[in-house]
């Protein structure tokens, strides 16, 4: 860490300590409404920066259509991506949305007009180097950190050309949570596995606030792990439940955790058959 960036880890001042009902869920929101990105004012006007900062995982899309090139340059930053020994271990499942009508039998997840589906892939390179035999967590990791960052360029690249998104894990049927029935149906082999499911459109509206991010003194340390501070965590967790409140009247933070846990053993159960393959032959 540079001698700047030490200054500006500084033990945070403002934490209120949530209470619970309504003045808690109030006080929370504001708190969760007040957040911005920190850019030192010298450096506002850089505009890669603003992309990064300003971008907003969005779930509301108006039916305009997302034009052939700029899909297209959006899949161009995905595929120079940087990667481990430039393995590049990803693949794109790509959709509009008919095609991904006509393969799931569904629309795209909240009206999208494009949709990618990222996969970490060990197979693709295994045709011609066996470059980390017999090490599975390795590689599944490499390709999950890879496949990652490419899916974060092309976030980043739509951003930039005016194109929202949004990353899911789940969405009913076609995330990592169904992996099992994302290889039936995309006929994945051995080796390749579902990440995350991109779903791309220009926003309806303007974009939601920025959701509580931790603050630099939680997750930045200098040689020794920093225990976090409970307070700040409550508070995190205080803002996050205020925000879904907020946003979805008829549901619940706890709900959609729940959702989540209802499909995590089958999605375990899958994922480990697909990265312990070889273990099991
Ligand atoms: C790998 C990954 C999976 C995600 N899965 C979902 C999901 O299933 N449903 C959803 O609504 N948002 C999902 N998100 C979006 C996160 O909720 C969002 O990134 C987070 O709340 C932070 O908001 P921000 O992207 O606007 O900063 C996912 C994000 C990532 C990176």
């Amino acid at each position: 860490m540079t001698s700047s960036e030490t200054q500006q880890v500084q033990p945070s001042q403002r934490i209120i300590r949530s209470s619970s009902g309504p003045i808690g869920f109030v006080r929370s929101l504001a708190r969760l409404l007040s957040g911005k990105p920190n850019v030192p004012p010298s450096l506002a006007d850089n505009p890669l920066l603003e992309t990064i900062l300003q971008r907003r995982s969005v779930r509301t899309f108006d039916k305009r259509e997302i034009p052939d090139d700029v899909f297209a340059a959006i899949l161009e930053a995905g595929r120079v991506a940087p990667s481990t020994v430039n393995l590049q271990s990803w693949s794109f499942a790509v959709f509009t949305a008919a095609s991904w009508r006509a393969t799931f039998d569904r629309p795209i997840p909240f009206q999208g007009q494009r949709a990618i589906i990222v996969m970490g892939d060990t197979h693709r390179d295994r045709l011609v180097l066996d470059a980390f035999p017999q090490s599975p967590l390795i590689e599944y990791t490499l390709g999950v950190v890879n496949a990652s960052l490419a899916a974060m360029n092309m976030n980043l690249a739509a951003e930039a050309l005016g194109v929202s998104s949004v990353m899911l894990s789940e969405t009913g049927r076609t995330g990592l949570l169904d992996a099992g029935y994302l290889k039936q149906t995309l006929c994945l082999p051995d080796g390749v596995f579902p990440l995350m499911t991109i779903i791309f459109g220009y926003p309806r509206g303007p974009y939601p606030p920025m959701p509580p991010k931790l603050p630099l003194d939680q997750i930045c340390f200098e040689s020794k792990y920093r225990e976090p501070d409970r307070a700040v965590m409550e508070d995190w967790l205080a803002q996050m439940k205020a925000g879904y409140k907020a946003s979805h009247l008829l549901s619940s933070f706890e709900a959609q955790l729940r959702l989540y846990v209802s499909k995590i053993g089958r999605a375990e159960a899958d994922l480990q058959s697909m990265i312990f393959r070889d273990k099991q032959e």
